[in-house]
């Protein structure tokens, strides 16, 4: 029998923290019901005082999910710890996580605080938000940077005070994993009520080494991790959970623990994280990136054949990777593509089925094989796509190998159409200096542009994720379309709509 390794998510929190990677209301709700659905312990749904709309979504995905945790952050305030409870509150099994730092260049620049002032407000804080909620995380920021002994009393103070997991987190991904492996021994020796809570770690990936610390740290005694979908998270990211998950999964035999994490949810969390921030997977990523189960070379290929652990240590059912992708038609009725829906996952309103059945017809009018990963892009993408103010009504090209690009775009916002021409260095950039005239957004920089296809073939459905950043925020947009300049142009406008509406949300503190 294994023992059991609580998996906490923090995609929503730390990974939508980073630059890029924001999402909208709908995007999250729709990553923590798939979380959700991945049977993660925890869900790290937000720091809910930051913002109106970091406040709004931690609740709105309290009242969604139906069986892990919803948890937010809050620093070690009483304001933090009010707004955090009251934003989870109406979850299943609400958890407020409120963290202070411990080691002595946070302590003395960031909070001018003295040791023993961090470990009162700790005391105080914990017993705060103990009387408000039954579950209470206790995070010590820069543990790994701070005096263990220090770390050691304040943790004990943290339990003392009510705090049902304390968190010890590499914040600055510093820490080797036989480091890593000796503080959390050093804890369980030195902590005299440690037993007494769930024992959690959080690394960051600065030296790549987030995932290796993680399981060191379980092999030491901790009983949770804290990851996220894809690695996402501040700089070079968090542990990443599908490579936390299939280790533990994978390698049971040696770490002797397990997860309850549905794995053949895996590669379906991940796409739907990488779509909503705009991000595609690098070919090499571990467990979900296109090459993580293709075999090249011939001696591979035939070694496979012949049986398949000879270069397999996981199958890609495992992470519900289907090889047997299925394909629909123009003959497939409606029946069928609402079957085929449920099939993947997705619970779906008869007015949503309604919506994709017309998006999946007017695509095979294009395209003669609809895939799953094509139903898989409609289905994000309209379920991502919030109105904007702007939408696209027309436009019309000309371009050449010989001529100045020019473009025309017709764009529609608030019942009026307006049509504006621009040139540019080639169809896309005049597509894009055409939607700035009509838009007037200001100073802004495209920071990306990528392009890839969702499925194979000349026909096939092209997605086009752009970054575009306007003073200090970064926004993704995404356009899907047969059209690749339909495409680009979709992107384009769903990343200005979302910089237009972004000004009046973010920020009252960003800062954790
Ligand atoms: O990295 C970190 O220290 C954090 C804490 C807030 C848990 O994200
Ligand atoms: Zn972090």
């Amino acid at each position: 029998m294994y023992k059991t390794i609580r998996i906490f998510d923090t995609t929503l929190r730390d990974g939508e923290q980073s630059p890029g990677c924001s999402m909208n209301l709908e995007e999250k709700i729709e990553v923590a019901r798939q979380l959700d659905r991945l049977k993660v312990d925890v869900i790290e749904a937000g720091f809910a005082i930051s913002s109106p709309g970091d406040f709004q979504s931690v609740q709105a995905i309290a009242g969604v999910v139906k069986n892990s945790a919803v948890a937010s952050l809050s620093r070690a305030l009483e304001k933090d710890i009010d707004a955090a409870y009251e934003a989870v509150r109406g979850a299943v099994s609400p958890l407020i996580h409120t963290f202070l730092s411990t080691s002595p260049v946070h302590m003395q620049y960031k909070l001018r605080m003295t040791p023993e002032q961090v470990l009162e407000r700790t005391r105080q804080m914990v017993s705060y938000a103990r009387a408000k909620c039954p579950a209470v995380e206790f995070s010590a920021e820069d543990a790994t940077r701070s005096q263990p002994e220090f770390l050691a009393r304040v943790l004990q103070a943290a339990i003392e005070a009510g705090a049902t997991i304390i968190n010890v987190p590499d914040t600055v991904g510093y820490v080797t994993p036989d480091e890593m492996a000796g503080l959390i021994g050093y804890l369980t020796q030195n902590v005299p009520d440690l037993h007494k809570a769930i024992l959690s770690v959080h690394c960051h990936n600065d030296l790549g080494m987030a995932v290796a610390n993680s399981l060191t740290a379980v092999g030491a005694g901790a009983t949770q991790v804290e990851c996220a979908v894809n690695g996402l998270g501040e700089r070079a990211g968090n542990a990443a959970l599908e490579e936390v998950v299939m280790a533990l999964h994978t390698r049971r035999d040696s770490l002797g623990v397990a997860c309850r994490v549905d794995t053949t949810q895996l590669y379906r969390a991940s796409r739907l994280v990488y779509n909503v921030v705009g991000m595609t997977p690098p070919r090499n990523k571990a467990i979900v990136g296109p090459n993580a189960f293709a075999h090249e070379s011939g001696i591979h290929q035939h070694g496979v054949m012949a049986e398949r652990t000879t270069y397999e240590i996981m199958t890609p059912e495992s992470i519900g990777l289907s090889k047997n992708r299925m394909v629909l038609g123009k003959h497939s009725g409606r029946h069928a593509f609402k079957d085929r829906l449920q099939e993947l996952g997705y619970e779906v309103t008869a007015q949503e089925v309604d919506r994709y059945f017309q998006e999946f017809k007017d695509l095979c009018d294009k395209k003669k094989t609809v895939t799953d990963d094509d139903i898989e892009a409609i289905v994000t993408h309209s379920r991502g796509e919030k109105p904007g103010k702007y939408a696209l009504v027309r436009f019309d090209v000309h371009a050449g190998n010989a001529a100045t690009s020019s473009c025309v775009v017709r764009l529609e916002a608030d019942g009026e159409t307006t049509e504006e021409v621009a040139l540019g260095d080639g169809p896309i950039d005049a597509a894009y200096n055409a939607i700035d005239k009509i838009t007037g957004l200001g100073a802004h920089e495209l920071e990306d542009y990528a392009i890839h296809s969702i499925s194979q073939g000349r026909d096939a459905l092209g997605e086009v994720i752009v970054k575009v950043k306007a003073g200090n925020k970064t926004v993704s947009g995404r356009g899907l379309s047969t059209d690749i300049i339909q495409a680009s142009i979709l992107a384009y406008l769903n990343a200005v709509n979302k910089l237009l509406e972004k000004g009046e949300d973010r920020g009252q503190t960003g800062d954790t």
